[in-house]
């Protein structure tokens, strides 16, 4: 996510302050290299063969080119249009792009070696199961982080629950910025989830400097999934 020490613009990011940052040649939010925390710890969340991932707030994110290396299918929510276009362009994948039928948008589609990946270009809290049914996995770095207000934070959370189908497995990383007043406690993320979620922390590791350079200390990774019954 480099770049983003630099918002666009002071205050509270909106979805249309999102959208011009993104047209905006010099603004690069993607991590240059794969997430360290992806490559450690997918395992836990890629159960069988061809997982249905959803990667909620996914810019460009290359953990998406990883996830279909390894034959598993894509479905990200990202509001920029540009964003969606450059993660297929700039990995030689050819897309369609098409009307999402049910809310305001459009979906991206392309494959590679027959492994789906499908980017709505929507507002993520317009998203529901009506619209690709429930996954197995998410992979969730830089979209529940990056809600700055508590309301925000609880409404984002809502959106996601139903989207987790039984048995899905949630991976979540959480940044700890110094002084930052929208860190989320561990209390508060399994408060939010609520009683039917697990919320275990994998691990909490010092940051590298490609994440300190954005004056982040410490990260953290968690494992969410449904209680069983
Ligand atoms: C901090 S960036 C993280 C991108 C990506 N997860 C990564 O790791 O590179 C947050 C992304 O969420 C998108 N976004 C913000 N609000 C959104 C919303 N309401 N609906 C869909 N996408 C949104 C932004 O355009 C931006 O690309």
């Amino acid at each position: 996510m480099s770049g983003e020490g630099d918002m666009c613009q002071e205050g509270t990011m909106t979805t249309e302050s999102w959208i011009r940052c993104w047209e905006d040649p010099k603004m690069d939010f993607t991590a240059k290299t794969v997430n360290k925390l992806f490559t450690d710890y997918h395992d836990q969340m890629l159960r069988k063969p061809c997982t249905r991932v959803l990667v909620p707030l996914c810019g460009k994110a290359l953990e998406m080119k990883e996830l279909m290396m390894m034959g598993h299918e894509v479905v990200g929510i990202e509001v920029s249009p540009v964003a969606c276009k450059a993660f297929f362009d700039e990995n030689g994948i050819k897309y369609e792009a098409k009307h999402i039928d049910k809310i305001p948008g459009t979906v991206f589609e392309g494959s590679k070696n027959g492994v789906k990946a499908r980017l709505y270009s929507c507002d993520y809290y317009q998203f529901s199961p009506e619209i690709e049914g429930g996954f197995e996995a998410v992979w969730d770095s830089g979209g529940l982080n990056s809600i700055e207000e508590d309301d925000d934070k609880k409404r984002y959370i809502e959106v996601l629950k139903p989207l987790m189908a039984p048995g899905c497995v949630n991976l979540t990383e959480l940044c700890q910025i110094s002084d930052c007043p929208y860190n989320i406690s561990e209390e508060e993320l399994g408060s939010t989830f609520g009683d039917e979620f697990n919320v275990k922390l994998l691990t909490d590791v010092e940051a590298w400097q490609e994440m300190k350079e954005m004056e982040v200390n410490r990260l953290k990774l968690y494992l969410i999934d449904r209680k069983s019954k």
